[in-house]
């Protein structure tokens, strides 16, 4: 058997073997380490037998978080066409950093970038970066952020850097996620710069919260960043109220989308966000809603000066410029591989009607885990998913607070994999559903999951 041949078995028994293998996994370190040389060999191995050795250390501690029943976090599988033409892009092996390093990478990642304006329906003429994941598509954004609200004040950073330069406030949603700190980490502006936002309702930026701080520093570089959906209950802010303030006092507006950005490609969904299109830049995931396999983060900004400002770089080996764009122009990186083309893949798997119905899909299903686990003995509902993240507490028969222990339960089940979260201070279990594949057995699978941790523990 050839190599390739091999590998692609092993990923397809992998895949057959979601409806039945525990999803958490079970494996020990020793039993991953089994498998492996334990030191770096001395002469290569067959290739055959590497892939071999790989497969057979990597199965005993892999997650089956592809599976239909993986509600941790906030993640999807891999679309079908997305996974295969992934693994076409790993044998291809394009650098798709510069047309002229590939042109196939330059090309289909324009055409992705296109269809990812249309189905998000965000300006056809902001610019876009396929990065990592959504920090990086923060750290990307964000970056054209600083370069605008300095070079306002006449201050270049990419030249000039930030010793001396005006100080930037960032004036961010309380429930902003952690990645949009490290994200302002790496670019300088350090997490003392944030200043968090609330309000009365849960997860949103009041409005006038936000015109008491940009009164108290007016004209200083502002940046406001808004969530679509925090991870905790899918809250999302009021764009249209938020954003034109914002804006008329000069500040730029940045929204973490990471998956809530994918409501706007439902009509059922898309009110949640109404207004976000006025945004100045946004960060979203492929891996998340849109169901791509990892590496797939994406940058918008409609500032797209600022945003190729902010990123571009040449050398003088490089052939740079023509009718294509460069990817690097708007990337962190330097080389890179084809990302955009799985995701490319998965929206024309999906088309405009068949991503609107896996978004709507998932915010049923999420519902459907609620409404069946929060009226269970022990369970109290505590937030009931208004897209596709809810939270659960779980009470012993003592009262106190036994979430951590249920959810630890439902995984060593092997059920359903879900994950805790604080929530006002409480431990509940957190509800998120972002898979293409998960169905209304996986659903029935979860609740009963729980309905058996919750009589073991009371
Ligand atoms: C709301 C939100 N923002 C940002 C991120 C970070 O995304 P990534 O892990 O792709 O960098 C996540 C990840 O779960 C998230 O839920």
């Amino acid at each position: 058997m050839d190599t390739l041949d091999i590998a692609f078995a092993e990923a397809r028994r992998y895949l057959a073997s979601l409806d039945s293998r525990p999803v958490a996994s079970r494996g020990t370190t020793a039993d991953m380490l089994a498998p492996l040389p334990a030191h770096l060999p001395d002469q290569g191995m067959d290739a055959s037998e590497v892939v071999r050795a790989i497969a057979a250390a990597a199965e005993p501690g892999l997650t089956g978080s592809a599976t239909g029943r993986f509600f941790a976090w906030v993640k999807g599988g891999a679309l079908p066409a997305a996974l295969a033409t992934d693994m076409m892009c790993s044998a291809w092996d394009q650098n798709a950093v510069l047309a002229s390093t590939s042109p196939a990478g330059a090309v289909l990642e324009e055409v992705a970038g296109r269809f990812l304006l249309d189905a998000l329906r965000l300006p056809a003429e902001a610019s876009y970066a396929f990065v990592t994941g959504c920090q990086m598509a923060h750290a990307t954004a964000l970056a054209a952020a600083r370069h605008r609200v300095l070079e306002r004040l006449g201050w270049n950073v990419e030249r000039q850097g930030l010793a001396g330069a005006p100080a930037i406030r960032v004036l961010a949603n309380a429930h902003h996620h952690a990645s949009v700190t490290r994200a302002l980490r790496l670019l300088g502006l350090g997490s003392d710069c944030v200043v968090p936002l609330g309000s009365e309702t849960p997860g949103k930026v009041s409005a006038d919260a936000l015109r008491n701080q940009l009164a108290d520093a007016p004209g200083s570089p502002t940046i406001l960043v808004l969530n679509a959906g925090d991870l905790n209950i899918g809250a999302c802010d009021d764009f249209s109220l938020l954003c034109p303030i914002a804006q008329a006092a000069g500040a730029w507006v940045h929204v973490d989308g990471a998956f809530g950005l994918w409501a706007r490609a439902s009509a059922r969904m898309a009110p949640l966000v109404a207004g976000i299109e006025q945004a100045d830049s946004w960060a979203t995931d492929g891996h998340k809603w849109l169901n791509t396999p990892y590496d797939c983060g994406m940058a918008i900004v409609r500032d797209a000066a600022a945003h190729s400002a902010a990123m571009r770089m040449t050398a003088d080996y490089l052939t740079s410029g023509g009718a294509v764009r460069d990817p690097m122009d708007f990337t962190p990186e330097w080389s890179r591989r084809a990302r955009a083309l799985p995701a490319l893949a998965a929206m024309m798997e999906l088309g405009r009607s068949g991503l609107a119905a896996l978004i709507d899909r998932c915010c049923d299903h999420a519902a459907a885990i609620y409404d069946g686990i929060a009226p269970l003995p022990g369970a109290t509902g505590i937030a009931r998913p208004t897209m596709n993240q809810g939270l659960v507490r779980f009470d012993g028969s003592d009262g106190s607070n036994i979430s951590d222990a249920v959810i630890a339960t439902i995984n060593a089940s092997g059920e359903a994999f879900v994950s805790g979260g604080t929530w006002n201070g409480e431990r509940v279990m957190r509800i998120s559903v972002c898979g293409w594949n998960t169905s209304s057995n996986d659903v029935a699978r979860t609740v009963e999951a729980a309905r058996q941790a919750l009589i073991a523990h009371r």
